[in-house]
């Protein structure tokens, strides 16, 4: 039995080779992997270089590993497990940036809906997670917030066990987006994977909860989520430092779950999954 907790963690945009079992998973917790990412855009093997295609997503993670089998056999032993796509991201595995290019709310909607229904459904999906950090100088904050609050509403009518999060990070353009979004829709929204790996290295504990606060404060009434990096972390938050301000967050009573940015970066390090481990323990022991 889970004690209710998350969880979750980054996988697959890096193309290491990473499995999902390859990552520890503690059977009491709730843990989702999402799947980096989904992204609506053209294949990077086609003329000259990747394009928006309105909504109509298609998997850009290492589908090689991360196969609709593995994602079977990763539930069927794990059945705490649940699988999410994360949507957008920073680039289209590093060719372009992915930036939200909607042609116009309805068509971008329309399309959307259907290219991840069809996803989930192939994959068994549960869930996904909003990540745009790009957008169009024609994609005005108010068509970020109809397109993505209307798909979240629209998968949520078809699929009312899916889970949704959005994942800002500290920045004003991104806030601007994003916190529209959450006032309008937040009837649709179950987490904010807050990115706060974001901020430097020089965050100690208590600015580290500071800043946290701060994010409740934007996203008033939101299950918000710690979160940490892991490899290369050159001026920014470190895992330790990550796992020391997750604890005190649990100390305080305040941490519904926390996030890990990414198996791919753990499988690479000298250190493996152990922060995976270690936060895991802290939301196990709740
Ligand atoms: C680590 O990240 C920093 C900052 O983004 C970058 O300048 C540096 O090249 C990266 N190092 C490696 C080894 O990837």
């Amino acid at each position: 039995m889970t004690n209710g907790y998350l969880f979750r963690e980054y996988i697959g945009a890096q193309f290491t080779g990473v499995q999902f079992s390859d990552v520890p998973i503690n059977a009491f917790v709730s843990f989702h992997f999402i799947l980096s990412f989904a992204i609506d855009y053209t294949p990077v093997n086609q003329q000259p270089t990747p394009a928006p295609t309105n909504g109509v997503f298609s998997p850009f993670w290492d589908t090689g590993s991360l196969s609709p089998a593995a994602v079977a056999a990763i539930k069927a032993a794990h059945p705490n497990v649940a699988v999410m796509a994360g949507l957008g991201g920073d680039s289209v595995q590093d060719v372009v940036k992915a930036v939200f290019t909607p042609t116009s709310v309805d068509s971008w909607v329309a399309n959307a809906v259907s290219s991840l229904t069809g996803i989930i459904n192939t994959y068994r999906l549960d869930g996904v997670d909003v990540d745009y950090e790009h957008f169009a100088a024609g994609a005005d904050v108010g068509t970020f917030v109809e397109c993505v609050g209307r798909l979240l509403t629209e998968l949520k009518k078809r699929m009312p066990n899916i889970a949704t999060s959005i994942a800002p990070f500290a920045d004003t353009e991104i806030q601007r987006y994003y916190k529209p979004l959450w006032s309008k829709y937040s009837g649709v929204i179950d987490y904010v994977n807050f990115q706060f790996y974001g901020y430097g290295d020089n965050t100690d504990v208590a600015q580290y909860v500071r800043f946290y606060d701060e994010q409740v404060g934007n996203y008033p009434g939101a299950k918000v989520l710690a979160s940490f990096k892991t490899g290369n972390v050159t001026g920014l938050i470190s895992p330790d430092l990550g796992v020391s301000a997750a604890k005190e967050l649990q100390r305080q009573n305040k941490l519904p779950g926390l996030f890990i940015w990414s198996a791919d970066s753990s499988k690479k390090s000298s250190y493996g999954f152990k922060y995976e481990t270690e936060a895991q323990q802290i939301i196990a022991n709740h």
